[in-house]
């Protein structure tokens, strides 16, 4: 992708855990940001020549042989650096300073106090300030050249600086909320040393992309797998307005979608729709239901609807022949996580966004790669798709397959569309806020209960919702109880087969989020 913007900051990733935020805060202050590997090149960083150089946290003791490192020439380069956490620990070790285990790990929220409060770096902030301190190693003395700005009891060299060749460091971590005046010392050190101008919108990214798109892609012809989850439907929209007719979506409609999922779909991406592309709808659900009978193990049920959907997708593509690019929704937070590839698999991750090379084509266009979601929901309210799809929660590749405990049947799917559709509703219209995710599955549970004067022996549907910032761990939402009842009481009237309602208050760890 061509890169958006002339005036960037770049961040090395040392393999923290909140790398992504940083980027994410910068853009916040309008300037354009990008993460690479810490082991990108002096030659490549020259080349992008960005107007500043963050260093991230990383989980390792710099003085190890094995640990992530960079050149000592990087800061020498003329660009301000910032370093965090072990990013300002390198800093230290690489220009002679000395770190060391600290006495007591500091973690958790931390009272710094700033002794020069005429830094740049500190400009605006109190005097006393409260940081979040993540460490167990801690620059014990500030190499030559640099001044101590900021300590607290156990840390002498909370952050340290040499104005002179503009290279910063600070122990906690600014771009986290816990630290409560992080974001005005990022901006600090975007705009007051680094001399940013903040010219970068959304709305920027989004007709670079376009114009970016338009010129690598020609006359050529594209292909896109569309889920109508944000990320494909913002890849797809930007591509429609790069190239028009040239680019075809395939939307496999497994019969596993939420309630009415399909045609909110179609109703944006058809022929009726505001967007001048190739939209092929399969109604699939047959083949699905089959392949899926009988099936009870979730990761089975994940591998068949998984392959029944590349082969689905290969049949149509097959029809449209040869195309030159292949879309994909990928973003930012997908790049990082095939990359580490060394974690246990809890599950095997299907996602219509991301295909094989299976289908004839030439390259991948994936022109959403350097975003956060709430970013990309941003892109997509800048091109004008529709709230409901651009603020749609996550939702999995296999989809309700995997909210069915058990096999999956027609019945239980219109089981859990409609029980899910009423749990939705409630909770959205309650106003709750802060949820990262909620749905109703269903259990293989049936129970015996009474209704009228009748016995019935039927199943329990499991509400949950999560709150949770990375979806790597989440907690279950203390949902207000008048909406949890009303929900129960809804679901139970209107949704035929169901006479129990259970709320799920499991948190991930033990769990996952997904209910399957
Ligand atoms: P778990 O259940 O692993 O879910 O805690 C974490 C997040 O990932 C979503 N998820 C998926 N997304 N394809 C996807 O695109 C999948 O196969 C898949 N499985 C889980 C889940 O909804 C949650 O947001």
């Amino acid at each position: 992708m061509n890169r958006p913007a002339k005036e960037m900051i770049l961040v090395l990733d040392f393999g923290g855990q909140y790398n992504q935020l940083i980027a994410r805060r910068v853009r916040e202050e309008h300037v354009y940001c990008e993460v690479h590997p810490h082991t990108l090149s002096l030659e490549k960083i020259r080349e992008m020549a960005p107007k500043g150089i963050i260093l991230t946290g990383g989980p390792n003791s710099v003085y190890k042989s094995e640990s992530a490192t960079c050149s000592p020439e990087l800061f020498k380069l003329g660009i301000p650096v910032l370093g965090i956490c072990y990013g300002s620990q390198l800093m230290a070790h690489l220009l002679g300073g000395k770190v060391d285990t600290a006495p007591t790990s500091e973690y958790g929220k931390t009272e710094v106090q700033v002794d020069k409060s005429a830094s740049k770096l500190f400009h605006e902030v109190e005097g006393t300030t409260v940081c979040w301190m993540s460490h167990t190693d801690y620059i014990a003395a500030a190499p030559a050249g640099f001044e101590v700005t900021a300590h607290t009891p156990v840390c002498p060299v909370a952050a340290m600086e040499n104005e002179a060749e503009k290279l910063y460091a600070v122990q906690f971590h600014p771009e986290v909320m816990h630290t409560v005046q992080g974001k005005v010392m990022l901006k600090n050190f975007v705009y007051e040393v680094c001399g940013c101008s903040g010219s970068w919108q959304m709305g920027s990214f989004v007709q670079e992309t376009i114009a970016g798109l338009k010129e690598k892609i020609g006359a050529g012809r594209a292909l896109c797998a569309l889920s109508g989850g944000v990320d494909s439907s913002v890849a797809a929209v930007l591509m429609s307005k790069a190239i028009g007719k040239q680019l075809t979506c395939v939307f496999v409609d497994h019969g596993l979608l939420r309630k009415d999922e399909g045609d909110q779909v179609e109703a944006v991406f058809g022929p009726n729709g505001p967007y001048d592309v190739n939209f092929i709808r399969v109604n699939a659900r047959d083949r699905f239901y089959a392949r899926l009978k009988g099936v009870t193990e979730p990761e089975e049920k994940r591998k068949i609807i998984g392959e029944e959907f590349i082969r689905v997708f290969e049949e149509e593509a097959k029809k449209i022949g040869t195309v030159d690019f292949l879309v994909q929704g990928t973003i930012y937070p997908d790049v990082i996580e095939s990359g580490l590839g060394n974690s246990a698999t809890i599950k095997s991750h299907h996602n219509v966004g991301g295909l094989p090379d299976y289908v004839d084509f030439k390259e991948i266009v994936e022109p959403l790669r350097l975003l956060f979601k709430d970013e990309v929901r941003t892109a997509g309210r800048e091109l004008g798709i529709p709230e409901y799809l651009v603020s749609r929660q996550p939702f999995p590749g296999p989809g309700l397959g995997i909210r069915i405990i058990g096999d999956v049947t027609e019945e239980k799917v219109k089981i859990v569309q409609e029980a899910d559709a009423i749990y939705r509703e409630e909770v959205d219209k309650a106003g709750v806020k802060g949820l990262g995710q909620y749905f109703a599955a269903l259990t293989n549970m049936r129970s015996v209960g009474v209704m009228g004067d009748g016995r019935t022996y039927d199943y329990a549907i499991a509400l949950r919702a999560v709150m949770t910032s990375d979806f790597m761990t989440a907690e279950s939402a203390q949902l207000p109880w008048e909406v949890l009842q009303k929900v129960t009481s809804r679901i139970v009237n209107e949704v035929k087969g169901v006479n129990r309602v259970l709320y799920d208050c499991t948190g991930k760890p033990p769990a996952t989020i997904e209910f399957e």
